[in-house]
This record gives structure tokens, C-alpha cells and sequence, in this order.
């Protein structure tokens, strides 16, 4: 799996992905998600795979235990890199997503990675105390469920920036750290509350960067593309 920025593909047509896609002359690692895929289905995987792309499919998958479980073997046949589920769903339903990986995985090739989604980059403490009845930090609510995906044997989570630094205490280096929110400039949030620069990315411990709207709303979406590169990189 690469390690370059993952551009999210939030696009409602294949077309429309393709069309942002061609000026772009190297290989990406990109992101495809619940708008994209519900109206394209296992085909834009398929494509995107075969231009050479790592595919990230986030379908953030959270039902009981079986449902998801006999879903990710079938997504497995795909030939995503990086599949999630809500950490939410519980440490039963991760077992079973990952087994279920396992399952649909052909002998020989590597299963997707799996990480867990913990608390949306767009939900705020406040919220998460007064709608989830959470009666603990985001920090706290974060840390929790990385410990519970890590015990469930997955890759790593999805998470903020801020939380970053304390699930690689608590669940090691190797435990992806899966940051959207991310943005050229601090104040330009849109709907995000938690975000952060890709170079503080790095400095505050992310594995890997989710970017959208700061590279695929750009009046030049290469040179944004490069730009945020070249941030993550500068403090590899
Ligand atoms: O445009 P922006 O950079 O905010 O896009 C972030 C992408 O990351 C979106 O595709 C969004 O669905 C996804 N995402 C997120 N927060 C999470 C998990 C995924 O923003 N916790």
C-alpha cells in the first residue's frame, strides 16, 4: 500500500472521477466512497485498479456481525487495498469483518488492510456527549475504540490528526493512523471540526492523509495534489 496522500474521489459519476483523474501522470492512492460506489458499483474498483491505482473503498460498513462479515468477502474479490467499518458496530462485528476478508481472499494474495472508523473527523465533543450519550472526551472515546479494533486484530483506524500521537501510544507504530481532515490552511474547515495541515499530519502522527475538497475543488487539482505532497513528505 502506498504511502502517498489519499485523494478522495467524492465524485456522484465514474465520469466525473475519471475526467479529475486524467491530468494526473502518476499512480495514486485514491479513495472511493459511499457516493461514488452506490452509483458505479464493484466496476469503479475494478477500473481504477487497472490504471494502477491503490484503492482505498470506504463504505464505513456497520450492521451485525454475519451481514458484514459475508459483505467483506464479497468485497474482498474486488481488489481494494484499504476496506473500514464503524468501530461502533463492536469488537465481535470487526472479528468478522476481517474474517470474512480472509474468506473472500484468493490463496497467494494478500487480504485488504481493515481499519475502523472511531469518531467522524466531523463530529465536535459537544455533539458526540449530547447525541451519543459518550459522557468522555473525543480523545477519550477515540483511544477507546483503536483499542478495541487493535484486540479485534485490525490494521488501524480512522481518526483525527489530534488523536494520532495517543493511538500510537496505545496501540504501537505499526497501527495505521488514517487522517482526513485535512487542509492547506487551518482556518478553511468546511463541514470538518477537527483539521489540520498535512504537514502537522505528519508531525502530530498520522500514517497516512485523507484529502477531498482541498485537492479536487482546486482551481489546479495536480499542482494542489503536489503541494500537499510535498508537505507530507518534507517531514517524513
Ligand atoms: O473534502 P474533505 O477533505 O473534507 O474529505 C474528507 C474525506 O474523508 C471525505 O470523503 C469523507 O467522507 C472522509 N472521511 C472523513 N472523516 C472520517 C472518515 C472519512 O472525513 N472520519
Amino acid at each position: 500500500m502506498k504511502n502517498s496522500p489519499i485523494i478522495a474521489l467524492d465524485f456522484s459519476t465514474a465520469s466525473d472521477a475519471y475526467h479529475f483523474l486524467s491530468p494526473f501522470e502518476q499512480s495514486l492512492f485514491v479513495k472511493v466512497g459511499m457516493e461514488l460506489y452506490l452509483q458505479e458499483g464493484p466496476a469503479i474498483v475494478y477500473k481504477l485498479k487497472e490504471m494502477g491505482h491503490d484503492v482505498f473503498l470506504d463504505l464505513k460498513l456497520h450492521d451485525i456481525p454475519n451481514t458484514v462479515g459475508q459483505a467483506m468477502k464479497g468485497l474482498a474479490r474486488l481488489g481494494a487495498d484499504l476496506v473500514n467499518v464503524h468501530a461502533a458496530g463492536g469488537a465481535a462485528m470487526m472479528i468478522a469483518a476481517r474474517e470474512g476478508l480472509e474468506a473472500g481472499t484468493a490463496a497467494g494474495n494478500t487480504r485488504p488492510s481493515i481499519i475502523a472508523v472511531t469518531q467522524l473527523t466531523s463530529t465536535s465533543e459537544q455533539q458526540m456527549q449530547k447525541e451519543q450519550l459518550i459522557q468522555t472526551t473525543i480523545e477519550g472515546s477515540v483511544v477507546h475504540y483503536a483499542e478495541l479494533a487493535k484486540t479485534a486484530a485490525l490494521d488501524g483506524v480512522v481518526c483525527s490528526v489530534l488523536e494520532a500521537k495517543r493511538i500510537t501510544d496505545a496501540c504501537g507504530p505499526e497501527f495505521l493512523r488514517v487522517t482526513p481532515g485535512i487542509r492547506l490552511a487551518e482556518g478553511d474547515a468546511h463541514d470538518q471540526v477537527r483539521v489540520a495541515t498535512p504537514n502537522n499530519a505528519r508531525i502530530l502522527g498520522s500514517s497516512h492523509i485523507v484529502v477531498g475538497r482541498a485537492i479536487t475543488k482546486a482551481e489546479n487539482p495536480v499542482k494542489a495534489y503536489e503541494t500537499i505532497l510535498k508537505m507530507w513528505e518534507e517531514n517524513a
